[in-house]
């Protein structure tokens, strides 16, 4: 199983916990650091779309292909491939108990077409969890970012080392930096998210879902406050 996919495990029983919650937070703020951490507390899926389209372009994939023009140059790729993506990917068994969504909806478009697809299935969003990074220390975070090309976990040169230098520790793959970790497509994914995703906080903060954490600070402690951020939501009014 990769390293970002989590089976159901710990909180499998636990009814109290959210099981749909959504993961927002500007490139770099740590949202793929965090996820492993947090999918096997709450015993959901990590569904990551950044993965997932990785995936395709690491395989190839027409749809790969496609995606990969707009990723290197820090564009989103367009809804018509990231929703059915989406779609396909929850359809798979084990995203029926629940899910944490890493990087989607990064839009009001894409919030709305995930609630709708929710509705027919009778469940919704649970929790939105930002997390919250300036912008000095995005930089420093995906300027020293090293990724696996087997698992796709992020290490940071500074920050998380691995044991040996260039391979992950998780699988032993070769780390890279990723094609769109440079200058310009950074400063590109920024604005996107300035532009886009952040009226999304507006969105799901109306509908009483979001909660916000200090995403500073080593990751452990980070860890410790999205687990206590989103055991503080209440989900009993589903979105
Ligand atoms: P995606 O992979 O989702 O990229 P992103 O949102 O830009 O987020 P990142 O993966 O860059 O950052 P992260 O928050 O996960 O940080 P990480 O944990 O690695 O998407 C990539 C592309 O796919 C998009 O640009 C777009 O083209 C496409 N795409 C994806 N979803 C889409 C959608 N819904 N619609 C359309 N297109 C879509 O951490 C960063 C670094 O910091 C690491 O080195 C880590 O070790 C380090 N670090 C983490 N936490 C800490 C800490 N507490 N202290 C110090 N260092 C830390």
């Amino acid at each position: 199983m990769p390293w970002t996919e989590t089976s159901r495990t710990t909180a499998e029983a636990n009814q109290d916990v959210p099981r749909r919650v959504i993961l927002i937070g500007p490139p770099g703020a740590g949202k793929g650091t965090q996820t492993h951490t947090l999918a096997t507390h709450l015993g959901v899926a990590h569904i990551s779309t950044g993965d997932l389209f990785r995936r395709h372009v690491g395989g190839r994939t027409v749809l790969g292909e496609r995606a990969q023009t707009f990723m290197v140059r820090g564009e989103l790729v367009p809804n018509e491939i990231t929703l059915a993506t989406v779609r396909n990917r929850l359809a798979e068994g084990d995203a029926a108990g629940g899910f944490l969504l890493d990087g989607f909806p990064r839009t009001v478009e894409q919030a709305v077409f995930l609630q709708q697809l929710l509705r027919q299935s009778g469940t919704g969003i649970d929790a939105v969890l930002e997390m919250h990074v300036e912008e000095d220390e995005i930089v420093r975070r995906l300027a020293g970012r090293r990724t696996c090309r087997e698992c796709g976990r992020s290490w940071h040169v500074e920050f998380d080392p691995p044991r040996a230098e260039g391979s992950c520790d998780a699988c032993g793959g070769a780390l890279a930096q990723r094609d769109d970790d440079r200058e310009e497509a950074i400063r590109r994914r920024l604005d996107l998210y300035e532009q886009e995703t952040r009226p999304l906080l507006d969105f799901f903060r109306e509908r009483g879902l979001l909660v916000r954490i200090d995403a500073r600070g080593p990751v452990a402690e980070v860890g410790e406050r999205a687990i206590s951020a989103v055991g503080t939501t209440d989900h009993s009014g589903r979105s």
